[in-house]
């Protein structure tokens, strides 16, 4: 700072030091906690501290102005801590971030993720053939289905047995390995389809297994009681470089030609990659691989040959046609819906206002089917890595917390974990996602109240009971022993949406996901941060590979333990002294 700066009069100071900070925030983009509609939100709050949920929810033509359908997904917001005027406030401030802009932008393929210079295109994925999406000036549609066909046709001659293993063998058993982005779409995804009837009928007898973690317990379950013969590796890594997933495919290698001979591994481990040269420097075929681009970003990959070629293995591809047609249902609805009727801008809008104007720094993920036991594990990396950021697009550390934890678990399986919490604890919003017909209907002869009923009972009555509570007059009224009423009261007035899909299969997924995905664009548009780059996982993994090089120089040179701070030698050293006998 300069030196007439510091020996100014300390207000002409602070006026001064105001001004510079102003100053460098314009050259670099104002953040939209500058906003006069950020600040008219700002002072919203207090209106709405003044209001509780029930008596909201009295307001009938509030409800039906908070509920909405397209394409067979209703949404209900209604039980959210909003007014009309806050969602045409919302709406305001979603105009002064540009957010029709930067939708398009994206939608247009301009490089929105700034720091790694690409432009962000995973809708390009589940485009139909006709259509044109440029990015970096050419029409990336084409590609897109150039690799889907090449999928199609891998996967129907390993699932019709004329593509077999090194012994002549038809591959009935895929596993795939990846991490992140690279596992957790397609596990979901995989996860939610087992139990479909019209999936779970063309998988026959097949296995698709997941290999994430670096842990060789995790190998060691992928491969219990399979056969190298029968078993196909897929190695699915946008850099081909994750130390995770080498590892992984390395030792999965050595299981497949120290079982079959090292000529096995052509017939018997294909890849996904951008990097299609070091595919080739493994020891994969390059015909064998099924590439994909640097416009998709990793948690957003699962709709290209990411999740395509696994899934289409287990399914085949027909029914993954489903699962892109569904997501392609919502980014065009996503792309062109007025934003008052548009569900992931909505949806957006509201964690927004739960996040930043409401204090609530959590949002719980909470489907009423075990088919989507997988989701919320994925829309954590979805949501946590794309808008867990500390500064705004343009390197401006943000005066406000941005993203959010996200966390869940089927109903009604969480009822009887965390919802103690979430009733009588701290204030978390929830997505109750609930499904009208079951995938697995269940009648019992004697019972009128079927299966899913009684799962559904639960979806309709959390809302409520967090949106109304119960008063200690209520309780008094009970004639509960006045000791206890302080700890059976519940306060309501707990933010809730809710989510109905008429059923569960391919296409329901795919919008489903897509609904997550966009929803979670839109938060980090209007934060105004970026959304699409990861550089926080960086730091960790560094220091991984130098803990690795003390690893091996220990183990190999006997060296002694050098260059970590006290507490780290001492258990680096522990844990080598223990590990050595
Ligand atoms: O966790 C960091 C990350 O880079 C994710 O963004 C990505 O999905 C994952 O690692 C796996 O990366 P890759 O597909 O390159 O192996």
């Amino acid at each position: 700072m300069p030196r007439r700066i510091i020996s100014a009069k300390p207000k002409l100071r602070l006026i001064i030091i105001f001004f510079i900070i102003h100053l460098h925030h314009l050259q670099m983009g104002t953040l939209i906690s500058d906003t006069a509609s950020w600040k008219n939100l700002k002072d919203h709050v207090g209106e709405i501290d003044k209001t509780h949920l029930c008596d909201l929810m009295t307001d009938t033509d509030r409800c039906k102005s908070m509920m909405l359908e397209f394409d067979g997904i209703f949404l209900d917001y209604s039980r959210q801590r909003t007014t009309v005027d806050t969602m045409s406030k919302l709406l305001t401030l979603a105009k002064e971030a540009r957010l029709k802009q930067k939708i398009d932008s994206m939608f247009n393929g301009e490089h929105i993720n700034s720091t790694e210079n690409r432009s962000v295109l995973h809708v390009a994925l589940r485009a139909s053939k006709d259509t044109t999406i440029n990015g970096d000036g050419k029409n990336v549609v084409p590609d897109v289905w150039q690799v889907l066909d090449k999928i199609q046709e891998f996967s129907d001659k390993v699932r019709n047995g004329s593509w077999v293993g090194a012994t002549g063998k038809v591959l009935t058993n895929v596993i795939a390995i990846g991490i992140g982005g690279s596992f957790l779409g397609p596990l979901f995804v995989h996860t939610a389809l087992q139990t479909d009837p019209a999936a779970s009928k063309s998988a026959g007898g097949r296995q698709l297994r997941f290999l994430a973690n670096v842990d060789p317990v995790d190998v060691a379950r992928n491969i219990s009681g399979l056969n190298p013969e029968t078993t196909l590796v897929v190695v699915v890594s946008k850099t081909f470089t994750t130390a995770e997933t080498m590892l992984n495919a390395r030792t999965l290698r050595e299981w497949i030609s120290s079982a079959l001979g090292p000529q096995a591994v052509s017939k018997h481990m294909v890849a996904v990659s951008t990097n299609l040269k070091l595919v080739e420097k493994f020891g994969i075929d390059p015909n064998n691989a099924f590439a994909f681009w640097d416009w998709v970003g990793g948690r957003y990959s699962v709709c290209s040959a990411v999740g395509v070629l696994p899934l289409s293995l287990q399914y085949g591809f027909p029914v993954v046609e489903k699962f892109l047609e569904g997501a392609r249902s919502i980014d065009q609805h996503f792309h062109s819906a007025p934003f008052e009727n548009n569900i992931p801008v909505l949806l957006g809008l509201l964690s927004v206002w739960n996040v930043s104007f409401l204090g609530y720094p959590a949002r719980a993920i909470l489907p009423y089917t075990q088919a989507l036991e997988k989701l919320a594990p994925h829309i954590q990396q979805v949501s946590m890595e794309s808008n867990g950021k500390g500064v705004s697009i343009d390197g401006v550390r943000l005066p406000f917390e941005a993203g959010e934890i996200d966390f869940g678990e089927p109903g009604t399986n969480g009822q009887h974990s965390f919802y103690q919490l979430i009733h009588q604890g701290r204030v978390i919003p929830c997505d109750f996602i609930g499904i009208v017909k079951s995938q697995q209907p269940v009648y019992l002869r004697d019972e009128v109240v079927n299966n899913h009923d009684e799962l559904m009972s639960n979806f309709f009555a959390q809302p409520d009971a967090l949106a109304y509570g119960k008063t200690p007059e209520q309780l008094q009224s009970e004639n509960i022993a006045p000791h206890l009423v302080p700890h059976k009261t519940f306060t309501g007035n707990r933010p809730s949406l809710s989510l109905l899909l008429p059923s569960l299969d391919a296409y329901r997924i795919g919008q489903l996901l897509a609904i997550y995905e966009h929803r979670i664009a839109v938060e980090g548009f209007i934060w105004g941060i970026n959304s699409f780059d990861q550089w926080g996982v960086e730091l960790g993994k560094s220091l991984a590979s130098q803990v690795r090089r003390q690893l091996h120089a220990s183990r190999k040179k006997g060296e002694s333990v050098q260059g970590f701070n006290f507490s780290t030698t001492k258990l680096l050293t522990r844990y080598l002294e223990a590990s050595a006998d």
